[in-house]
Order: C-alpha cells, then structure tokens, then sequence
C-alpha cells in the first residue's frame, strides 16, 4: 500500500466519527425546546424610573425562584427602555415581537403607552401583561384576547377612596393629578363615589405630566381651604409633591389624600412629610400573611432595598408566565389554549390571592393605608375583592 493510500484510510474513521457527532449535536437541538422570550418595556429613565426598576426586579425573582425556566423552557429577557414616552410606544412594541420574536411582552407603566402598545400588538401572536399601566381602556373598551394586567385599573386606585373620604366627615374636597389618561381616571373614579356619598368637589386642578414645579397650585389650594385635597402623583413627582405640600405648610391644615401610588415606593425620600398619610391601593407592606412576609424578606436579601407594589405587579407577572406555560406543557405554540389557561388560574400573590375577571384585570381587594415609619400599613380592607367594571369590554 502506498503513502497516499494509508493516510486516506486514517481519514475515513475521523471523518465518520465528525459526521456522527454532527448529526447528534443537532439531533439533540432539534429535541431541545426553544427558550420563551419575554420582552420587559419599561421606563429605566425618566420621572419613572424607579418604578421601572421595581418591577424588573420582581420579575426577575420570581424567575429566579424557578430558576428561569417553564416546563422545562428556559425563559431569556430582552429589555427596552420606554423613557415613558407615548409616542415611542409603537416602534418599540414592534420591534419586540416582530424583530425578537417575542412570545411574551411585560410593559409599560405609564398608561399613554399601554394604549399605544395595546394598539401595535391587537392581532399579533404575542401575549401583553401590562404589570402597572391603569388605563382603564386596557381592559375596558378596548380589551384583547391577548392583553392581560397583573396590576389594577384606574377606577379601582381611586374609587374606595371617595368614600372613605366621605366616612372620614369631609364634604368639600379639591382633587389634583398629573394631566393624562390615568391621573383624570382617577380623579373622575374619586369623585364617583365621594359625589354619590354626599360629597363635592370644588375644584379639579390638573398640572402637565411630568412637570413638578406644584408651588402655585398649592397657594391656589390654600386659598379655597378645602375639607380635604385628593391626589394623584407617583414616582418623582409624588415625592415632590409630598414635600412642597408639607414645606408649605398645608400638612397639618389641609388633609391629604391619595390613590396609594402617592406614597408607594416613596417614602423613604419623603420623610417626615409622608408620615399620616392615608392613601387606597391594592397592597400594604404590612399585610399580614406568610406569601408577603416571604415575598419582602427575599427581595430585600436579593436587591437590598423594600419591596414596594411595583414589585409585587413584576413579581406577579413573573408568576403568571410561568404557571401558564406549566399550564399547557410548554406548548405556548397553541395562543388559544395558552389564553384559555391564563383566564383560569389564580396568582397567590403578596397582595393576596386574585384570579382574572372576564376583561383580564385582577379582580383584588382594595386596602385603606397609613404611613407610620415610612411603611403603608394596613388600617382596613376597604373592599373586598373589587372588580373592574370593564365598560364597554366585549370579550
Ligand atoms: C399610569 O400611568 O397608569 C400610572 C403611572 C404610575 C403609577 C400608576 C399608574
């Protein structure tokens, strides 16, 4: 035999064994399931940022918990920065589910981009969570199969209110919010009930979002001397205005009230001047069961802050995905049967435990809170497990 033909006989073994570990590798790729991809639209920048940042670490510890995986499907996340901008909601939505594929998309928290990312993903085969956004069109009048809400509506924040309000003696109140879809919803939720309890409201003032510079609209408030002012602000804004009301001397004059984003996640930056505040939301840090005690205890060890309920809302989100995939077996393939088993589970959250209503917003109970050492404690179940009207929702 010569040279030429020996080295073509030690090349033959080599190459049926490269082929064999070829065809194996990408037999075992085949059988590999595709990772679930999740897209997070979320405000790291801007007025609210940290509510942004709150919600990405809940969502990442309840991942975490079940070390990113569903069903045997590793979930990845591929995050946008929505800066809170209406009008960058579109382009970014797009490019989330038709650029990355996304099976999942988790956003916003400001309501004019929840309807603008509402409107981009209408017949596409993603599923939107909206883990904050209150719009109360997000599961009203322009409800989607594929839309739901780990979070609220506007009208439930702000509705128990105007009755406690009310219960609380006071008749003539001067309502103030951000001017933008959820602050108005809010106010007009407050004022539902605060008018049908006996109440009025003398003066709605409404100041451009994001602005902060409150000054002359207090002195306006001091002049009317309400009973009692009620509020929307959150993030930034909330802790500016908490201050400038307090610095200004309203505090102990003119009582304060809010839907509970006013002192969520603020008060450590507020101080003293938050300290009394009773606000309406649908959590408290002091809720008394073992979910929450856990829930607060892990998320400080991990990101060595509070919990706050932004948290709670990614967290929930995190929960809902993974108990739907397990749900259909990892087969998210199938949209309809992973809708139809998204509408039928419970979430055993930290707020407590709450199932979907026909529209896909919590149906939760509402707490009445009280600042006191800068924690929102419980000071009643103002009601329990409040449902969304979903006006004019046809699913
Ligand atoms: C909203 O725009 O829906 C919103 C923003 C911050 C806190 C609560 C609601």
């Amino acid at each position: 035999m010569n040279n030429k033909n020996k080295s073509c006989l030690t090349t033959i073994p080599v190459f049926i064994a490269t082929f064999l570990i070829a065809f194996s590798t990408s037999v075992l790729a085949e059988n590999k399931p595709e990772p679930i991809k999740v897209g997070v639209m979320l405000p790291f920048s801007g007025v609210y940022a940290g509510l942004g940042d709150s919600i990405r670490n809940g969502l990442k510890l309840a991942l975490q918990e079940k070390g990113y995986k569903a069903s045997g499907r590793l979930i990845q996340l591929v995050e946008v920065d929505t800066e809170a901008k209406p009008a960058r909601a579109s382009e970014l939505t797009l490019g989330l589910v038709d650029n990355d594929k996304s099976d999942f998309v988790i956003g916003p928290v400001h309501s004019g981009v929840a309807m603008g990312m509402i409107n981009t993903i209408r017949n596409k085969d993603s599923i939107m969570i909206i883990p904050n956004a209150g719009a109360n069109a997000a599961t009203g009048a322009f409800c989607q199969p594929n839309v739901f809400r780990t979070s609220f509506s506007s009208w439930q924040t702000a509705y128990p209110m105007g009755k406690e309000a009310a219960n609380m003696g006071y008749k003539k109140i001067v309502t103030l919010s951000w001017n933008y879809g959820f602050g108005k919803e809010s106010l007009a939720a407050f004022e539902e009930s605060f008018v049908a309890a006996g109440g009025e409201v003398v003066k709605k003032i409404l100041v451009p979002f994001p602005k902060t510079e409150f000054q002359p609209y207090l002195t306006q408030i001091a002049s009317i001397k309400p009973d009692a002012v009620f509020v929307f602000f959150a993030g930034g804004g909330a802790v500016k205005f908490v201050k400038d009301y307090d610095t200004m001397g309203l505090k102990g004059k003119i009582p304060l009230l809010g839907s509970g984003f006013l002192t969520e996640g603020t008060t450590a930056a507020q101080g003293k001047a938050a300290e009394g505040l009773l606000t309406t939301l649908h959590y408290a840090d002091t809720i008394d069961s073992s979910k929450n005690k856990k829930f607060r205890a892990d998320y400080k060890a991990k990101f060595n802050k509070s919990a706050d309920l932004f948290a709670v809302q990614g967290y929930d989100a995190g929960q809902l995905i993974i108990q739907a995939v397990e749900a259909v077996k990892g087969n998210i393939e199938d949209k309809a049967a992973l809708i139809y088993q998204m509408e039928l589970l419970e979430i055993d959250s930290p707020r407590g435990k709450f199932r979907f209503s026909k529209a896909h917003n919590p149906i939760q109970s509402i707490y009445l809170r009280k600042v006191v050492n800068g924690l929102n404690t419980v000071v009643k179940e103002s009601v329990t497990n409040l449902e969304d009207p979903a006006r004019g929702c046809k699913l």
